[in-house]
């Protein structure tokens, strides 16, 4: 039967994504940054909703992620919070607020004390005692590889990660890795669609692609590329207001087409 996007009925939790990941339903992932788009994803039937430290760009202008600050991620997950009662809500650690397990802990507490259920970190096996100490003491973990924006200047720009076998590999086990000690998701960004199938298949945690192809358990989007507000749009992003005319339409379309696997296409995949 097509899916026909609802609002949700009850609070998604980290169950239900594994849930469906055993069962082979996608879910759908929004990047939001306020309360009214959130409280919108919430009637779209939208899983789980990211409060990504992409605000840094998309919302406050910055060139890339690194200047954002805790406070502002605090501001913005609480806006999120009080306009949506149902997704699960993720909120990212921004840079170097997790670069010791200890420094991760105390600033994943103020994320969840927000009103986040779970902290989204970038970064392979380096993050393994990080994740266990979260996940140990009740915080749960969404990990994020590929292309990790934190890491922007390290990769020399925003590029596809995991074309070579040598990164393919490191990619892999990284997400084997973190998979093991404990993160409950795993975003995959910029990557080829081989290597996210490939990882989405040997992990048990979902997987939420990004520019990641049409084998992960779900996708995710940024708000403003979706409502076709990027000046210079990734090839992975799609501008659904174009073809609906009105935003709620727009969020429908997408969560329509993720769920039945028309997006992404071949046109927004890496090979
Ligand atoms: O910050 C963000 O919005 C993200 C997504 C693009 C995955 O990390």
């Amino acid at each position: 039967m097509p899916y026909a996007p609802a609002a949700l009925e009850k609070p998604v939790t980290i169950n239900r994504l594994h849930k469906m990941k055993m069962d082979g339903e996608k879910f759908i992932t929004v990047a939001l940054y306020d309360a009214p788009m959130a409280a919108m994803a919430q009637k779209t039937g939208v899983e789980a909703v990211l409060v990504g430290d992409s605000l840094g760009m998309t919302v406050l202008g910055y060139d890339s992620t690194i200047p954002v600050t805790m406070e502002q991620m605090i501001y913005h997950v609480e806006a999120v919070a009080r306009g949506n009662k149902k997704s699960l809500i993720m909120g990212d650690l921004p840079f170097m607020t997790y670069a010791t397990p200890e420094q991760a802990l105390t600033n994943a507490t103020r994320i969840m004390q927000a009103g986040a259920h779970m902290v989204k970190i970038e970064g392979g096996a380096w993050l393994v005692e990080t994740v266990k100490m979260l996940t140990d003491r009740g915080i749960p973990v969404c990990a994020h590889l590929g292309l990790t924006p934190q890491s922007v200047h390290k990769f020399g720009g925003f590029r596809v990660q995991g074309r070579d076998e040598a990164r393919a590999g490191e990619i892999l086990d990284d997400a084997a890795q973190l998979d093991e000690a404990g993160a409950g998701l795993l975003v995959l960004e910029c990557v080829p669609a081989g290597l996210a199938r490939r990882i989405t298949q040997a992990v048990s945690m979902p997987t939420i692609g990004i520019g990641a192809g049409d084998g992960t358990d779900a996708q995710v989007l940024v708000i403003n590329d979706i409502l076709g507000l990027t000046e210079q749009p990734p090839k992975f992003s799609k501008n659904f207001l174009q073809e609906t005319g009105n935003i709620p339409g727009a969020l429908s379309k997408y969560a329509e087409d993720v769920k039945s696997g028309a997006f992404p296409d071949e046109a927004h995949t890496f090979s």
